[in-house]
């Protein structure tokens, strides 16, 4: 067993040095030979094209027809659509989108340094020759991912078919499709953009705020940078800013998940040890050799390490991620709640007030904060994290690399109704979803969010603060 407390990025902050905010934009500029670097797209946009199909990924990798590898990645590959439950993503008729409201994570990324992988890399690549299932490892070189680690660690990807600098991009011309008529291009009003203070954040937003704006970019917008270093809820990283929740409540997440990569990480360290004598792969190298996968692909399209695992190691991989999620900061930790408090508060106080108190408000952060505003809205609320594979919370649904939780005010004649989408894929809130197009009625949705508040309880209390605010201050457009 070995502790992931050590090196887990997702529900905490992951410091960030000055050298790295100052390079941000430099990463994109060293590209190694670029020729091979078109070839791996090539190929990986045809595998990408199968892979949402379900068909398989690679040649050496036997999988049933339904199964898709970039379901299973736990988070930490590249952006994909939510599953949803089948309600229909289009404005409802006779309704209008006159506010919306999203909270995002940063695009594909390449690790960070703490995740610690140079060690299980250098394993692999003295190790000169893999036989059997580790075949396709002959060749591999982690070199083709991190080149230039003081530049690349922690930022967004920039090669590749899934560089988190694309997905921001994409987004942005996705959006201005979808709601032509919510923002007036002919006004000279300025839009402010909202980030938490992280590179890879910073970096998703300015792309994100680029091609939306397009070439009144310089002239509208506003980036508004929020620190991820102040403890008080008037934050857009939460947990970062709950100091019991760092010192106490995260504890739960690494506990499910050490006991249960437990039972599927050796056996998977066996098999390979096996064909492979003097290897000598350890459990948490096998852990490391599956994340990596994620982040080879978000970097250049795909990766041999994913075609060594069989179809079960994959699904085990994505639960013991969704059990740290859900139990360390999702429905399964009774500090989600109040963390996630903040921001739907100062979202439905927007609501409440509508277009007249501004149409866009586009936040930037990490996973780790967008999954307990998820938990207070209800929405992917198992109990308990069920064993069987038809649970509901599964992180690759919620918060993928450039995942996006949208919340559309929609304006239906006499009524005015809140619609949720996750990752593009529109999630019915539980309790309330009978208005158009599965949405939630505008008083009710005032009403769920009130009584959330009520177990939310005060940040500054509940995190053990003797100072800081309980609101959010900063999401405004248009100061009344
Ligand atoms: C859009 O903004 C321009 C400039 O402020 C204004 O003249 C025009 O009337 C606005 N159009 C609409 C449809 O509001
Ligand atoms: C929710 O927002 C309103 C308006 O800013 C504020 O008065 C109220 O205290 C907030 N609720 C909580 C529980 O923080």
């Amino acid at each position: 067993m070995f502790n992931y407390f050590q090196r887990q990025a997702q529900c905490y902050k992951v410091n960030v040095s000055y050298h790295e905010i100052r390079n941000a934009g430099e990463a994109a500029q060293n590209l190694p030979a670029l020729k091979k670097y078109q070839m791996v797209m090539v190929s990986a946009l045809v595998l990408s094209t199968i892979a949402f199909l379900g068909i398989n990924v690679s040649s050496s990798f036997q999988q049933s027809s339904h199964f898709e590898l970039f379901r299973n990645l736990g988070g930490l590959g590249p952006y994909i659509r939510g599953t949803g439950y089948g309600s229909k993503s289009e404005i409802p008729n006779g309704c209008v989108v006159d506010q919306i409201h999203m909270i995002a994570r940063h695009g594909e990324r390449y690790p960070t340094d703490a995740e610690g992988f140079d060690a299980t890399a250098q394993k692999l690549m003295n190790f000169a020759n893999f036989k059997g299932t580790l075949k396709p490892l002959r060749r591999w070189d982690w070199k083709n991912v991190i080149y230039d680690g003081l530049n690349q660690y922690g930022q967004l990807t920039a090669t590749g078919p899934y560089a988190g600098t694309l997905t921001w991009s994409k987004a942005a011309t996705e959006f201005r499709t979808r709601y032509p008529a919510i923002w007036n291009f002919s006004s000279t009003e300025p839009t402010r953009i909202f980030a938490s203070d992280s590179t890879r954040v910073i970096q998703s937003a300015i792309h994100f705020a680029k091609n939306f704006f397009a070439n009144q970019y310089e002239s509208l917008v506003e980036l508004v940078i929020i620190s991820e270093q102040d403890q008080t809820g008037d934050t857009l990283s939460p947990t970062d800013a709950c100091p019991a929740y760092m010192n106490e409540g995260l504890e739960l997440g690494n506990e499910k998940f050490d006991t249960f990569t437990a039972t599927y990480l050796p056996n998977i360290a066996d098999r390979f040890n096996k064909q492979n004598p003097n290897l000598n792969l350890l459990p948490q190298d096998i852990y490391t050799m599956q994340e990596m996968c994620g982040y080879e692909i978000n970097a250049l399209g795909e990766s041999p390490l994913c075609s060594v695992f069989e179809e079960e190691d994959w699904a085990n991989f994505q639960y013991s991620r969704d059990l740290f999620f859900f139990y360390s900061c999702g429905p399964g930790n009774k500090y989600s709640i109040t963390m996630g408090f903040p921001w739907i508060n100062a979202t439905r106080n927007l609501l409440l007030e509508g277009p007249r108190s501004g149409a866009l408000f586009f936040s930037f952060t990490h996973d780790g904060s967008i999954v307990p505003m998820i938990t207070v809205l209800g929405l992917f609320n198992d109990v308990e994290l069920p064993s069987e594979r038809r649970r509901r919370f599964k992180t690759t649904d919620i918060v993928p690399m450039g995942a996006r939780l949208v919340l559309e005010r929609l304006s239906c004649g006499s009524s005015i109704n809140v619609r949720v989408l996750v990752n593009d894929a529109v999630i019915p809130i539980e309790t309330c979803n009978s208005g158009p197009g599965s949405s939630c009625e505008l008083g009710q949705f005032d009403a769920l969010i009130t009584k959330q508040g009520d177990r939310a309880g005060s940040f500054t209390s509940i995190c053990g603060l003797t100072e800081g605010e309980d609101s959010i201050s900063f999401l405004w457009q248009r100061k009344n």
